[in-house]
């Protein structure tokens, strides 16, 4: 990561409760997209980057497992045993082989389907506040390793920062820069996108030749990073899958012109969007730059974020 946060050196061993978690929202610097894989996914070479855009998840024991929830989402997102919280819960307890009774609350500011993965977040925050609400004693390396058969961004969002991500997201290592922050603005869509339907648009667009060229590895990303200046890492932000969420909604090209036009260093599609995350060189910068976007009614809402942020933490 980024910044020293240890794995396991904050994490406290076990909580009467209620433990009240704390989890960013993610970005990728850097989507590189391989092919795909006979398992489904595709092999990536990423770089995650944790914003300060949260969702807070509390759990508390319980006598059975139920999930509540308040925020952005509400009455859209299944509270059932198709929820990611929930699965969440029941892998942790299945592998920890104690039973699954908790009562889980879920702040939400994350918006649903945006590319910014809300749903791998609130997992990760369910792993961590489950894990010491139940006094399960797992490392955040083991939570990740559960993590990663939930979600492909679960174990970098246990550990946050800026980090490298390999196989399908799931294998992450730390990126070592001196401590910068970066100013970003987020330009949250109406309605979302789903990944898988995305990942198939980038295949059939590559099949019939006409996506661009593929990223490949992160080096200039990399690179870009050590230098700490917000116009040379704006110079080489890229994703892969920008041209098969803009194929899918091309409304996305007049959001990412507009914060062109508004001063941005850079503007992509975040993940699989359709959030669109745009760079700017400092803080008032961002307010400007958020400003426009909201006054040209592109977006349902820009937001100003910072980042690297911590990955899940009990707050
Ligand atoms: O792991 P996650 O739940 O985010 O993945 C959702 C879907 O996105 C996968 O089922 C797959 O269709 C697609 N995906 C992919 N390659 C990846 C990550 C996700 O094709 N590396």
């Amino acid at each position: 990561m980024t910044e020293a946060w240890g794995p396991d050196d904050d994490k406290p061993r076990r909580s009467a409760g209620p433990v009240r978690v704390r989890v960013p929202a993610k970005i990728n610097l850097h989507l590189g997209v391989g092919p795909l894989r006979s398992d489904g996914y595709h092999e990536l070479n990423t770089v995650y980057h944790a914003i300060s855009l949260f969702d807070e998840l509390t759990a508390r024991a319980g006598d059975t497992l139920t999930l509540t929830m308040e925020g952005e989402g509400a009455g859209e997102l299944a509270l059932d045993e198709s929820n990611l919280i929930i699965r969440a819960a029941r892998a942790l307890a299945t592998e920890a082989r104690v039973p699954a009774h908790a009562r889980l609350h879920l702040r939400k500011s994350i918006p649903l389907a945006g590319g910014l993965a809300g749903g791998s977040a609130d997992a990760a925050a369910t792993l961590l506040a489950c894990d010491l609400l139940w006094g399960t004693g797992l490392s955040r390396d083991e939570l990740g390793e559960i993590g990663a058969t939930l979600g492909s961004d679960v174990p970098f969002l246990l550990h946050g920062g800026t980090a490298l991500g390999t196989g399908h997201g799931e294998a992450v290592s730390p990126i070592l820069a001196r401590p910068t922050t970066w100013h970003w603005v987020v330009a949250i869509a109406d309605g979302g996108l789903a990944t898988p339907e995305v990942y198939r648009e980038l295949d059939r667009l590559r099949a019939g030749g006409s996506a661009p060229v593929a990223l490949g590895p992160a080096d200039a990303l990399m690179a870009a990073l050590r230098q700490r200046d917000p116009a040379v890492l704006g110079a080489v932000l890229g994703n892969d899958l920008q041209a098969a969420a803009l194929a899918l909604r091309p409304h996305l090209a007049d959001v990412l012109k507009t914060g062109a036009e508004a001063g941005a260093l850079a503007g992509i599609v975040s993940g699989s969007g359709p959030t669109c995350v745009f760079l700017t060189a400092d803080g008032a910068h961002a307010q400007t730059v958020a400003a426009a976007l909201a006054d040209a009614g592109v977006c349902r809402e820009a937001v100003t974020a910072r980042g690297p942020m911590p990955g899940a933490r009990v707050i």
